[in-house]
């Protein structure tokens, strides 16, 4: 785990000078509500304790130097207004998210230093991207002095993902990784952008089986599954639904209209309509205590997932396969954009480290390699942790 003061050392030994703010971000896991969130339904979320840290200087010069807990050096941009590529293109998270700061009002006389960590694993499915928009949009405030509501930061950060980054996506990550609460999970409104929270069940774990897979196509894959839940709508609206997003659409209603839909695009939106149900079912179960019947629905979503909204590999098929048959394991379920990723599992403690160890064994008999396990615990979501601002 990385401490703040081994954050404190890197930067001053790069920079020469100690950092004004240091803040950080946790990544997140998707509970449940699977492609719901730009459909404008609910979603659940939970913010995990792995983070990613950001440290950052104001300076009067009119240059940025970023640098990450991976290279020794950094590298100088003069200017923020396109986004950069190749190997460093994960400056343009922190870039997106100052251009949006600005536009909101944020000064932007001189420029800054700016240095990454994290022990969050990338490439897991746990967000890290919007946990580096977050941590990077609390320094930036704080260092910049731009107040701003908690449910705007994440706005902001989803626009710079959407417009800098190029990536089509929806509130969850950013929503979750700003609003996470220790001991629970995060619920969000995506069309009136609520955010609250809801108990999760005491002792209960998050365990992630990551397959370190991932489809080669799999930003296109994501816009396709977007463009094809538009087409949903279209075609409902033309059938003379007065909606405007498929959280508009009931089960019922859809079965009604369906026929005027081409079928792979039906399907796309029965996935939709049923995981904004079992979004809020899942939400009653919690609230009343029922971790069973929270667990079994995350299996149907990822029933839904695979056979519906064909966003599953068989990899996450085996893994949500095995675990059902896992002493202590309420429910399991792809979670994030899919076409690879991980698998989440919500357990009990009987499931134990050992049982983890043979789910990844039984996975690399059939696949030739391990997944990547990690046990996660819910977390606070962005702060500070220190200032001299
Ligand atoms: C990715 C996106 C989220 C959400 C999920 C699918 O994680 O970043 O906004 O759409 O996929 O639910």
């Amino acid at each position: 785990m990385k401490s703040i003061d081994q954050i404190k050392r890197s930067f001053l030994k790069l920079y020469g000078s100690d950092p004004t703010v240091v803040s950080a971000a946790p990544g997140r896991v998707e509970f449940i509500g699977n492609h719901t969130d730009y459909n404008l339904g609910p979603v659940i979320g939970v913010a995990i304790d792995r983070r990613i840290f950001v440290a950052i200087r104001r300076i009067e010069e009119r240059v940025f130097r970023f640098a990450s807990g991976e290279s020794s050096d950094f590298f100088t941009l003069n200017e923020l207004s396109s986004p950069v590529e190749g190997e460093n293109s994960w400056v343009n998270y922190p870039i997106g998210v100052y251009n949006c700061l600005v536009r909101r009002g944020m000064d932007s006389e001189g420029g800054f230093e700016l240095f990454v960590d994290s022990n969050l694993p990338t490439g897991a499915g746990l967000a890290s991207s919007a946990a580096l928009e977050l941590a990077s949009g609390k320094a930036f405030c704080e260092c910049f002095g731009l107040e701003v509501q908690l449910e705007e930061l994440a706005v902001a950060c989803k626009e710079a993902e959407n417009e800098f980054v190029g990536v089509p996506c929806g509130i969850l990550d950013q929503g979750v990784s700003a609003f996470g609460e220790e001991g629970s999970l995060v619920h969000i409104d995506c069309r009136d952008m609520l955010f609250s929270v809801i108990p999760l069940g005491k002792n209960l774990s998050i365990w992630i089986f990551n397959t370190h897979k991932k489809h080669a196509l799999v930003e296109s894959l994501y816009s396709k599954r977007h463009e094809e839940c538009l087409e949903a709508v279209n075609g409902l609206v033309k059938a003379g639904l007065e909606i405007s997003c498929l959280a508009d659409v009931s089960m019922d209603t859809l079965e009604d209209a369906k026929g005027s839909l081409d079928e792979r695009i039906a399907k796309r939106a029965k996935h939709i309509v049923g995981e904004i149900y079992r979004v809020e079912e899942v939400k009653r179960a919690l609230v009343e205590g029922n971790v069973e019947k929270a667990g079994k629905l995350l299996f149907q979503s990822h029933a839904s997932s695979r056979d519906l909204f064909e966003n599953s590999i068989p990899e996450l098929d085996f893994l949500v396969d095995i675990l059902r048959s896992m002493p202590g394991v309420l429910g399991a379920r792809l979670t994030g954009g899919g076409f690879g990723g991980a698998v989440m599992a919500l357990a009990k403690p009987d499931f134990t480290k050992i049982y983890a160890e043979s789910v990844a064994s039984a996975y690399r008999g059939r696949f030739g390699e391990e997944p990547e396990t990690l046990e996660c615990h819910s977390a606070d979501g962005a702060c500070i942790l220190e200032s001299s601002n």
